[in-house]
């Protein structure tokens, strides 16, 4: 007989034996940044995450980076009145994310800024992309999230991820990188699953499609070996590190993806659904809200992945300490 209880004696020894440890320089914290000023809204799906104005988002990030954490992903939320067809609010040197890069670059210059890019948070029917007969055109859609990387990337942004899934995204971002000579990194939401578990995220960012869903460009999560191929094509276009998106239910993606592509930094996003899941449970006595967190990042670090997006991640490193 094997004795295994042995490496389970106390904490003390199971600390020893554990190898998956989490830290916060494996997370990156999502943001959600609107116009005005002294702005902390709660989202309602969204327990514990607010959208901010920028002024109030710099005093939020200085208090993630006492924590240790000092990677963050923002998101643009806009009025309706202001989006149109070609998300064009979102496109220019001035828009709410190129205003917050300058400001968080300013005020934090260690900070790793990561801007999504995608058009769904600025049109007015909320796709991803431009529309052409009731469907999201492709290649018409490249130029403008080109275009919209660019401004993120002349504001300061350390990294731009592009997250439409649109063929072709990386290279078309790449491309206009390099012609303006920037060093911008792109991350590539490269495996994103059409998932029931962005509903929350959809209401925090306004981004709900007006019609229809997004299954014709986000990936079907019936397919086994696509999101792998998905990776190696964003690799090929010229990703420096690549996603697969949501995580919990998708560990098998980020395990085959972190052993057939050692190379490249991978992230996995545990996306609003999922936290949202989460907390209600632990809201409802289910379990105990710490520990669930604690137990599901961990599995996502366990998978593979080098790098982890969570609303949680301020939660737990404050608690932490
Ligand atoms: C933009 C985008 C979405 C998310 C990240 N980028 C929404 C979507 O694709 O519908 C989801 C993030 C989350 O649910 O936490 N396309």
């Amino acid at each position: 007989m094997k004795r295994f209880r042995q490496y389970r004696t106390s904490e003390e020894v199971r600390d020893k034996y554990a190898d998956v440890i989490l830290n916060p320089d494996d997370f990156i914290y999502p943001y959600f940044v609107v116009e005005g000023e002294g702005i902390t809204d709660e989202i309602s799906s969204m327990n514990g995450v607010f959208r901010f104005s920028i002024d109030r988002l710099i005093e939020d990030v200085r208090e993630l980076m006492d924590y240790g954490v000092d990677k963050v992903l923002l998101f643009g939320v806009v009025n309706q009145n202001i989006k149109d067809e070609r998300g064009s609010c979102g496109l220019h040197g001035d828009s709410i994310i190129c205003k917050a890069v300058r400001d968080l670059k300013k005020e934090l210059p260690e900070l790793t800024v990561i801007t999504d890019v995608c058009l769904c948070e600025y049109t007015s029917h909320g796709h991803c992309g431009l529309l052409h007969n009731k469907d999201v055109d492709n290649d018409s859609t490249l130029p403008l999230l080109a275009q919209m990387a660019l401004s993120h990337a002349l504001a300061g942004a350390d990294v731009v991820a592009p997250s439409a899934m649109m063929d072709g995204q990386v290279e078309a971002i790449r491309t206009v990188l390099d012609e303006n000579n920037l060093k911008t990194r792109i991350l590539a939401y490269s495996a994103k699953y059409a998932s029931s578990f962005y509903g929350p995220f959809r209401d925090a960012a306004a981004s709900v499609p007006g019609f229809g869903d997004r299954k014709s460009y986000q990936m079907d999560y019936r397919t086994r070996d696509q999101g792998l191929e998905e990776i190696a094509a964003d690799i090929e276009e010229g990703a420096d590190m690549v996603m697969v998106k949501p995580a919990m239910s998708y560990l098998d993606i980020i395990s085959k993806a972190s052993e057939k592509f050692p190379d490249t930094k991978l992230a996995a996003y545990q996306v609003s659904g999922e936290y949202s899941m989460l907390m209600a449970g632990a809201a409802n006595g289910y379990f105990d809200e710490r520990r669930v967190f604690e137990e599901t990042l961990t599995a996502i670090k366990r998978a593979g992945a080098d790098y982890i997006i969570s609303y949680y991640a301020k939660k737990f490193f404050k608690s932490n300490r």
